[in-house]
Parts: C-alpha cells; structure tokens; sequence
C-alpha cells in the first residue's frame, strides 16, 4: 500500500470543487420533474381512493423525490398508508396499477418491505410503493433536515450518489450492493465526525427520553452550526473516500449516525454470521438493522478497490466526469 497524503494539493482541491459546483448543478432537478411528481401523487391517490372509497387511504411520497437528494431520474418512493387490512397483500394494488395502465408492474412480496414497482408511460415515471411503512416517512423527515442544516451536504450527498450509480454501486435489491439510503447515513455520519463537526447529532439534542422515533427537527435554531468548520467540498470529498479506502475498520466498526460515531460490532452483537464480514450501517430509528446487509464479502471487496481508485484518480489529478465514468466489465 502506497502512502496516501492527509490532504490534496490545494490547486487540486480548487479544481475538485469547481467541478462539483458544476456537476452538481447539471444533477438538480428541474421545476418540471418536481411537477410531474406532484401529479403522479395526485392520480395514485385518485385511483385507490376511487377503487376502495372509506378507507382513509393516503398516498405519501418518500426518498429523494421529498429530501432534497433526487435528480429528474429518481424514481419515485410512494407509501400507502390506511387502517384497512384489504391491501396487506401487495397483490391486490398490483392489480388495480395494472388495469389503470401502469407498466411493467411487478410485486416483491418478500422483500424486507414488500413493495409494487411499475412505471407509469405518462408521466414517465418509475415508483416503488408500500404500505404502511411509516418508518422509512420519518427516516426521509431526518435526511431532509440533515441536507438543510449546511450548504455543502446537498451537494456533496449529490455528487458521492452520481458516482455510486455510475460506478454500479447502487443496487441493493439486485445487485448486492448499498442502496442511496446506505449510502446517504454514511456520508451524514462522516459530516458529523469531521472536527470540528459540519452536522451534529439530531438524536441527541434536547432527547430526554423521548422515544425511539425522536430526532431533533428545528432547523432553523441548528443554522450556522458547521459554520466552525472551513473545510471545501473537494477537502469533503477527498476526506471521505480516504476515509472509507483506508481509515475506517470494516472488521469492528459500525457506522452510527443516531450516536454521531463509529460504534464496534461486538457491542451490537454483529460479529457474526452475515455482519461480519459486512460493512456496517446502523439503521438510525430501528437499531437492530444493518443497512449495509445488502453487500455480500465480494461487494464489499469491489467496494473498497472503487473507494481505492477513485482517492488514486484524485491524486493524480484527474478531472470529476472521468472519475465518475461509467463502469465497464473488462
Ligand atoms: N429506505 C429504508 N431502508 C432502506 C432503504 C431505503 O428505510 N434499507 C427508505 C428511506 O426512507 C429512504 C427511502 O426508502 O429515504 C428511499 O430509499 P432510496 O431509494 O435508497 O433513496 P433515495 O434517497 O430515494 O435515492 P434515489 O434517488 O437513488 O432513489
Ligand atoms: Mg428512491
């Protein structure tokens, strides 16, 4: 292993971060997209409530169509929530999509959550939607109030997501690697051990005892507090995949972003089976899941040399577009 620098040049960095202004800028969604979802929501939450009227069904919008992390491509994440029991089975939505002219509509019963995915021709649209899994509106509610609490998360969260899709490393439900979610709580978590710290740790502010479901979510009274640390983001984005290529300890640490630090897997009992050779995520309000369970020893493998080579194209002084080029099997 050759002797990676603390730091970049700083005419790198400077170059580093004029690149990421300007790709972040192509990746932001236009006022169009964002329209679009609007009416996708509108029409989803008309055909059930249509179909099965009296049964207080709402359609809420999840993910980064709601966090401020999406681009015109994301697709959209939709949960259904409703005291009935009649949609239990995902089948049954399934079925109303598909006579409505969705297209390519698939269940995924047994997935962790079982989800309905399809693609509506219209509004040019894919969806992913549940039922009744509240957690994942309050874990978007977090994200959001991460992203705004300092101006350089956004783009930073943007840019690392641009890469993992480009670099195939964005597929958990396939392709054995983490999903944007993963990805996201482990750059809020590198940001919140910077020193001094770009974002602090909502779980613990003004938390006495209050619950499992508890962040602290008044932005506006956090405004300012990564304003001590001076840091660019092309400094940002060096010391993360520095951080993940060679400082942090995939056999014992467990990346924590409800504690704001690296917990150790023995203390979380995941230094066996399958966690043990995993890169560990701790789901922030429900403790016991591994979001990084997605990635088998391989994966983290490949992880890892992405992580490598993309630290050595930054040393070397290579641009952000041919860094962020698309993988191609050899
Ligand atoms: N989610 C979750 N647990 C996971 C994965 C996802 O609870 N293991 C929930 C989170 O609420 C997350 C949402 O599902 O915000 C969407 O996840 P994902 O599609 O991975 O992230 P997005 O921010 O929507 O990114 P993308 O633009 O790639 O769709
Ligand atoms: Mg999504």
């Amino acid at each position: 292993n050759s002797f990676i620098p603390y730091f970049l040049e700083p005419q790198q960095e400077d170059n580093i971060s004029i690149d990421m202004i300007k790709l972040y800028q192509e990746l932001l969604p236009k006022k169009e997209s964002h329209d679009r979802r609007i009416k996708f929501v509108k029409l989803m939450d008309r055909l059930m409530n249509t179909e099965w009227p009296d049964h207080d069904i709402k359609a809420h919008v999840f993910g980064s169509s709601v966090n401020d992390l999406g681009t015109s491509s994301s697709d959209v994440d939709l949960c259904i929530t409703t005291p009935w029991n009649g949609l239990r089975n995902v089948k049954t939505l399934a079925k109303l999509f598909r006579k409505s002219g969705m297209q390519h509509v698939v269940c995924v019963p047994r997935a962790k959550v079982p989800i309905v995915r399809l693609f509506d021709p219209e509004l040019q649209l894919s969806c992913d939607i549940n039922v009744n899994n509240t957690l994942a509106l309050q874990n978007t509610k977090m994200i959001k109030a991460y992203v705004a609490l300092d101006p350089r998360v956004r783009p930073l969260i943007m840019i690392i997501k641009h890469w993992t899709k480009q670099r195939l490393l964005n597929d958990a439900a396939n392709g054995g690697t983490l999903s944007s979610y993963t990805w996201t709580c482990m750059i809020i978590n590198f940001l919140q051990q910077r020193q001094p710290p770009v974002l602090p740790v909502l779980h613990h502010i003004e938390n006495e005892n209050k619950g499992e479901d508890y962040f602290f979510d008044n932005v506006e009274k956090l405004k300012g507090f990564g304003a001590a640390n001076q840091e660019s983001l092309g400094g940002l984005l060096f010391a993360f995949f520095r951080r993940f290529a060679v400082e942090f300890d995939y056999h014992t640490q467990v990346v924590s972003v409800r504690q704001g630090r690296y917990l150790l897997k023995t203390e979380k009992g995941w230094d066996t089976g399958r966690n043990k050779m995993s890169l560990c995520v701790e789901e922030p309000f429900n403790v016991s899941r591994n979001l990084g369970n997605s990635a088998d020893i391989a994966s983290v493998q490949g992880l890892r040399c992405e992580f490598q080579r993309f630290l050595e194209m930054l040393i070397a002084g290579e641009d952000l577009e041919t860094i962020c080029a698309p993988y191609r099997a050899m």
